[in-house]
C-alpha cells in the first residue's frame, strides 16, 4: 500500500519518546519529514541523530508545550523552516493523578495544560497550513475517557476533551478536507507506563494482572502498533475516514474481560 506520505511535513508533540517515538520513526521510514516537538533537546536530538544515521529525514525543536504560547512558536518554526504542514499528531501528555478527593482548582488546571490544552492550540495554530495542504489531524486518547480509572479526574477529563474535540473538528473541518481521527490507547509499555507502574505497591504482580485482562494475546499493546494506526489515519489510505476514535487496544475497551484465555 503506497501511503503517499514521501516528503510530507508531520508535526508529532511528544515525539521523543513512548509512542511519540515509534510515530516517529515510522513517518521516517515512510519517507516523511517528521518534527519532533518536546520537552527536552537531549532526548529530541537523540532520536533525530538515529533517525539521519539511517538515512531519514526529520527536525526536532523544543517546547514545554503547557506554557500556551508555545504551540503558536512551535508552528511559527515549522512553517519558517518548511512553509507548510501536512499533518499534526497531538500526543503530549501524561497521567498525573490528580484526584476529586486528593486534587484542587490550581492542580487540575495545571493538568488540563499538561493534557488537553495544547491539542488545541497546535490544531488552532496549525490550521492556515492545513487548510492549504488538505492536511490531517490524529489526537491519541486514552481509555480513562471510557472506563474511569479513579484518582485521576483531570487526566479523564482531558481525554473526554480529546475525544470531543476529535469529533467537533471533524465536523467544523469538513469544508476543507482535513481529515481528523482518535488512536485511543489503553496498556502501552512506555517510559510513562513504566514510571506509573514503579509508583505502584507489587508493581510486578500488578502487571502480570493488567496483562492478564488483555483480551488479545493477553498482552500489552506495542508502540509501533499504535503507530502504525496513527500513520494509516494520517495518510491518503484512509482517505474517507474522518471523526473516528479508533481503538488500538487488544479489545481492552470493548470486549469481556472475564472470557479473556488466560
Ligand atoms: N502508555 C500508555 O499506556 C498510554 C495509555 C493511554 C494513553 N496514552 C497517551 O499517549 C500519549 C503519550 O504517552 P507515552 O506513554 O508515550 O508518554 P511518554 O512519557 O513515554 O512520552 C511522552 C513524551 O512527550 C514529552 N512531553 C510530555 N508532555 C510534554 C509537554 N507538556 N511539552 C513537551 N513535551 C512533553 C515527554 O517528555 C516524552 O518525551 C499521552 O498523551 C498519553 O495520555 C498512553
Amino acid at each position: 500500500m503506497d501511503l503517499q506520505l514521501k516528503d510530507k511535513v508531520v508535526i508529532v508533540t511528544g515525539g521523543a519518546k513512548g509512542i511519540g517515538e515509534a510515530i516517529v520513526r515510522l513517518l521516517a521510514k515512510e519517507g516523511a519529514t517528521p518534527v519532533i516537538v518536546g520537552r527536552n533537546e537531549a532526548d529530541n536530538q537523540r532520536l533525530a541523530d538515529d533517525i539521519i544515521a539511517e538515512g531519514g529525514k526529520v527536525f526536532q525543536l523544543v517546547a514545554e508545550l503547557t506554557n500556551p504560547s508555545a504551540s503558536e512558536e512551535a508552528i511559527k518554526i515549522v512553517l519558517e523552516k518548511y512553509g507548510r504542514i501536512d499533518g499534526l499528531v497531538n500526543n503530549a501528555g501524561v497521567n498525573d493523578g490528580v484526584g476529586l478527593e486528593s486534587g484542587n482548582y490550581e492542580s487540575f488546571l495545571e493538568s488540563l495544560h499538561k493534557n488537553v490544552i495544547h491539542y488545541y492550540l497546535m490544531a488552532h495554530h496549525a490550521l492556515p497550513a492545513l487548510k492549504k495542504s488538505k492536511g490531517a489531524i490524529v489526537n491519541i486518547g486514552s481509555k480513562v475517557a471510557d472506563t474511569g480509572q479513579g484518582g485521576t479526574s483531570a487526566y479523564a477529563a482531558s481525554n473526554g476533551g480529546r475525544n470531543a474535540l476529535t469529533r467537533e473538528w471533524a465536523v467544523e473541518l469538513l469544508p476543507y478536507g482535513i481529515r481528523v481521527n482518535s488512536v485511543i490507547v489503553a496498556e502501552c509499555y512506555t517510559p510513562l507506563y513504566q514510571t506509573w507502574i514503579n509508583s505502584i505497591p507489587n508493581s510486578e504482580e500488578k502487571l502480570a494482572s493488567i496483562k492478564a485482562k488483555i483480551p488479545f494475546g493477553n498482552r500489552m499493546t506495542t508502540a509501533e502498533e499504535i503507530a502504525n494506526a496513527t500513520v494509516f489515519l494520517l495518510s491518503e489510505a484512509s482517505s474517507h475516514t474522518t471523526g473516528q476514535l479508533v481503538y488500538v487496544d487488544g479489545g481492552y475497551v470493548h470486549l469481556d474481560r472475564s472470557i479473556s484465555p488466560l
